[in-house]
């Protein structure tokens, strides 16, 4: 992960150095840079907003892949994401078999899509269900946990040498094909190490090797970076610096360590951005020691210290967003979005009502997004996603995604930039504003577009929330606004605070591919007399206001 400065940006936005041919001889390799703490993923050297959506589960086979692409397009997403598994790549030891990854790598161009891989290995969802069968059933090799009472568990351990040897070696093999197959062209552009990992049901291992290595002192890079939240000692073993909380903690740095040895190999043959994903903890509850209640050791937000300090390989942390809950929702962003962690969203919701947080999660600076299961596999993951398996499924995100994906690249630089802004409807329908550089912002719901509504006399089609908005202040009275389902209202705030003001323009338009705006009209009289309202087609403006 790079460091970049408002210089280096400046030059690739005006000079266009950083060239946009993928094709000519071999593309940059993708890389997350940081500046003042923002983030963007660069993709051929350019930002690059990820419009993801990912297939499901089984799809990882050639003859899956047609209801992949499928899905992906009729959603307009940019970016695939889909497992490599273990069992698939290497189902005899030793041997590879890379056939999936290269048909899938030779479709995702055909289709003009960018692929995030994610590597299903030692643990899937903390289980072991992804390795090969020599893995599976080899306890003497490959060691399961053993919980506090000295009963094997379903999860591998975080110490079995070999299997970290194994997987490392396996993953190691899948970059080194990525580096041949795809160095010049750069389709696949991010990997997860792994998948949800932690495990249910016992806060960590207890084995032999497992109970040892917790009575070594806390190593320093954890001190440094992971305070406890009740008074212990400096230094010492982990019980004594983290007391009630060292055995989670500890799992954490056991499950981030050995990530970290996939990770580090993995980049050492070549260096694409790598991520984990985490099944959340509860992220308003009261802050308390594991109690069964979530997968122990993966990266809930409570443990992203210790992923930094043990696994420095590992780009991101990334929430799996599955609690459709407003307040929940916005809490989890809001604790994964750090100077030390950029904001991606791997997995959310594929139910309508996820929709509208793309605006908020691509508003708020998040690299990507990625719905789950927008494939159309005859296969539905209701009630944790939609019922829909079908385009009716794929469309409420098509219809955010078509919207952004002109000025995908240009979102991404305005959002490095600190300027982007977000919001989606709150569970309570209430309205929500924010601050920009001399203007409040204030979005209302449930509104007519002329006229205020009445509780009795709603607009069809808000029966549920499904209004948002993101917007992006592109110069000092200038923003573009793209939104569903919502009212916007501006007033002056800051320089502008108390000055009446009024709308220059309220141009309907888009970005075309080379990044100049092309007006289609421009909205005034009826269509400005009541705020901007947007209805359930998501609409792009561009906004420029004056005072006087
Ligand atoms: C989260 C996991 O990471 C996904 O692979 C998938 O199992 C979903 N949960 C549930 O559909």
């Amino acid at each position: 992960m790079k460091k970049i400065h408002s210089r280096l940006m400046a030059a690739f936005c005006l000079a266009g150095m950083l060239t946009a041919n993928a094709d000519a001889a071999q593309a940059p390799i993708p890389q997350l840079v940081r500046q003042d703490g923002r983030y963007a993923l660069l993709v051929d050297g350019q930002p690059f907003t990820m419009l993801g959506v990912q297939a499901h589960n089984s799809s990882n086979y050639p003859a899956a892949l047609d209801k992949v692409w499928g899905a992906a397009k009729d959603a307009h997403a940019n970016t695939v994401e889909i497992p490599v598994a273990w069992e698939q790549l290497e189902p005899v030891e030793g041997k590879f078999d890379f056939s999936y990854v290269d048909t899938l790598v030779a479709q995702a161009r055909q289709n003009k899509m960018r692929l995030v891989l994610l590597w299903f290995g030692t643990w899937k969802n903390t289980g072991p269900q992804y390795t090969p069968e020599w893995v599976k059933f080899n306890n003497q090799r490959f060691p399961r946990m053993v919980d506090k009472d000295g009963k094997t568990i379903y999860c591998l351990s975080p110490f079995g040498e070999q299997t970290l040897q194994a997987d490392t070696r396996a993953f190691v093999a899948l970059m080194e094909h990525l580096k041949k197959i795809d160095s010049a062209q750069r389709t696949v552009i991010m990997v997860q190490v792994e998948n949800e990992v932690g495990t249910y049901g016992t806060v960590r291992d207890f084995g032999a090797k497992a109970q040892a290595a917790f009575k070594q002192p806390v190593p320093q890079a954890v001190l440094a970076r992971k305070k406890a939240p009740v008074a212990g000692a400096a230094i010492g073993s982990w019980a004594e610096v983290y007391g009630p909380y060292a055995d989670e903690y500890f799992h954490a740095y056991s499950v981030a360590s050995y990530i970290e040895t996939l990770a580090k190999a993995g980049r050492a043959v070549y260096d694409l951005p790598m991520f984990v994903n985490n099944a959340l903890r509860d992220p308003v509850e009261p802050m308390a020691p594991w109690k069964g209640n979530f997968a122990s050791g993966g990266p809930t937000f409570d443990v992203i210290d210790i992923y930094k300090a043990a696994a420095p390989h590992v780009d991101i942390a990334a929430p799996d967003l599955y609690s459709p809950e407003s307040k929940k929702l916005g809490a989890t962003l809001a604790l994964f979005q750090r100077q030390d962690n950029a904001l991606f969203v791997p997995e959310m919701g594929n139910a309508a009502l996820y929709a509208r947080y793309v605006y908020q999660i691509l508003g708020r600076g998040a690299i990507g997004v990625s719905p789950f299961g927008i494939d159309y596999a005859d296969y539905s993951n209701y009630p944790l996603g939609s019922r829909l398996k079908d385009k009716a499924m794929a469309e409420p995100f098509g219809k955010v995604y078509a919207a952004f994906r002109p000025m995908a690249g240009k979102w991404a630089q305005w959002s490095l930039a600190g300027r982007t802004y977000g919001i989606a409807e709150a569970d309570d329908r209430q309205p929500q504003s924010f601050t920009a550089a001399g203007w409040k912002v204030t979005a209302t719901f449930r509104e007519w577009q002329f006229g205020n509504a009445s509780k009795d006399d709603l607009p069809p089609g808000t029966e549920s929330p499904n209004g948002g908005a993101a917007l992006a202040q592109i110069g000092d009275n200038e923003f573009v606004v793209v939104g569903q389902n919502v009212r916007l209202n501006f007033e002056g705030a800051g320089a502008n605070a108390g000055k009446p003001s009024m709308y220059a323009r309220v141009e309907e338009g888009r970005f075309d591919a080379a990044g100049k705006w092309i007006m289609e009209r421009n909205w005034n009289g009826d269509q400005t007399d009541w705020g901007i309202n947007l209805t359930a087609n998501p609409t792009v403006l561009r906004i420029r206001l004056g005072t006087y």
